[in-house]
């Protein structure tokens, strides 16, 4: 008995011990379709084979809107957890706010300035402090079709809006639903992102959506680019209010829709399906987009535990920046690496063109943030944007009512 108490101690006291020394991280994120859940298990393995052990908080919500809603209510309640999924104006938001550790002494360590790409240390270096580590550079401006159903119509990879338009009526009359669609704010948003985009052309897109120019988000084109999300409306089918992203992509999975507008996040439900890009399925720019890239990036980003960054905020930071790390989860994810210097070898043609465009956006002045996903301005400015896309494409407007809306939204969110 005596031995039977001793060994129970002994063993208590280890654990103890263990415990003390490997703190768990708690995330919070949404990424929670089958695609994303097999990226993220990536970074959970990873963690574990340091001993670190992982607390999930999914919160289920594409876009994260509803990530964000628990995110405050926690910070509020004074019980931030340890990283947390973030995108572009949010993070700056919070560093503002003084809710995110610093980062600086694993980034100097590690050399962080010099392989993240400028466009992403604007969101993830707030007044010279590191407040969180990029994950992955996701692109909005992508068309997802099914290989199979545009070689049985014989349709060609569309280019242009007059081909796409073209491709979407043969769909249609063949008994093919043309688009798969999410009815909900944030994916009309995405698809605005690249239907503006090929009216508008870059200098006007940052014009409008970047800039806030009034001439611009209250012009011509503006109306145009509404008069292009009416025609998509028209080419959905009449389930699509409501519907999760993932759903919607596993329309043209399967054959049920030829094409879905959508990031390519779309790409891991894709490859979760065991679908093989060029023969089950393509990636295609928008039509009249080609050669510009629409970007958000997950990060994550550290809440401050009162204190300096924890141990392990830091080994979570250092696992996630790591160029093995960046590889691996991104060829499951279908984003490309938050650093320059990762090899493309193991991306497929998806992965290599995407990591291609944005190197080539880069250079050429193409590369500009995304307004669906928080890249192009703060939370305010978002979300009236979204507010005028959702209820045009909802017939609550017409395309010139929704162009007037659009100033006015703007205005007061500004
Ligand atoms: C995120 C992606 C995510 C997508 C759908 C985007 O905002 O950047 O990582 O897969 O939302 O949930």
């Amino acid at each position: 008995m005596r031995r039977f108490l001793k060994t129970n101690m002994a063993i208590a006291l280890l654990m103890t011990a263990a415990s003390a020394q490997a703190e768990d991280v708690e995330v919070l994120h949404w990424w929670t379709s089958g695609g994303e859940a097999a990226a993220l298990n990536v970074l959970k393995e990873d963690l574990e084979s340091q001993g670190i052990g992982w607390t999930d908080m999914p919160v289920a919500g594409g876009g994260g809107e509803q990530a964000m809603t628990v995110l405050r209510a926690r910070v509020t309640a004074g019980n931030a957890p340890t990283a947390v999924q973030g995108l572009g104006f949010d993070i700056v938001d919070w560093a503002k706010q003084g809710a995110l550790a610093n980062l600086n002494e694993v980034a100097a360590k590690e050399g962080w300035d010099k392989v993240v790409p400028e466009a992403l240390q604007k969101f993830a270096k707030v007044d010279g402090r590191w407040v969180s580590a990029p994950v992955n550079v996701h692109s909005t401006n992508w068309v997802w079709a099914n290989k199979i159903v545009l070689d049985e119509n014989n349709i060609e990879v569309p280019t242009t809006w007059e081909e796409f338009t073209a491709a979407m009526d043969t769909l249609k009359a063949a008994g093919i639903t043309p688009i798969a669609h999410g009815g909900q704010p944030w994916q009309e948003a995405t698809v605005f992102d690249g239907v503006s985009m090929s009216v508008l052309g870059p200098d006007k897109y940052k014009a409008a959506f970047i800039d806030l120019d009034e001439s611009v988000l209250g012009g011509p084109e503006m109306k145009e680019a509404f008069d292009r999300m009416a025609v998509i409306r028209a080419n959905v089918d009449d389930n699509f209010s409501g519907r999760d992203w993932n759903l919607a992509t596993a329309m043209v999975i399967n054959g049920e829709a030829g094409f879905q507008m959508m990031g390519d996040w779309a790409k891991g439900e894709f490859l979760n399906a065991d679908k093989v890009p060029g023969e089950d399925f393509v990636c295609i720019r928008f039509p009249g987009t080609s050669e510009q890239v629409i970007f958000n990036a997950d990060q994550f980003m550290m809440f401050d535990q009162g204190g300096a960054v924890s141990k392990e905020q830091s080994a979570l930071a250092s696992a996630i920046l790591s160029p093995s790390f960046q590889s691996a989860f991104n060829v499951v994810k279908g984003s490309v690496p938050a650093r320059t210097d990762v090899s493309d070898e193991a991306f497929d043609k998806c992965g290599k063109k995407g990591i291609a465009d944005l190197a080539a956006a880069a250079e050429t002045g193409n590369l500009f943030g995304s307004t669906a996903h928080g890249h192009a301005n703060p939370a305010g400015v978002k979300n009236a944007i979204y507010d005028v896309v959702t209820a045009h494409f909802n017939g609550e407007y017409d395309s010139e009512t929704a162009v007037m809306e659009l100033v006015d939204a703007v205005s007061i969110a500004k």
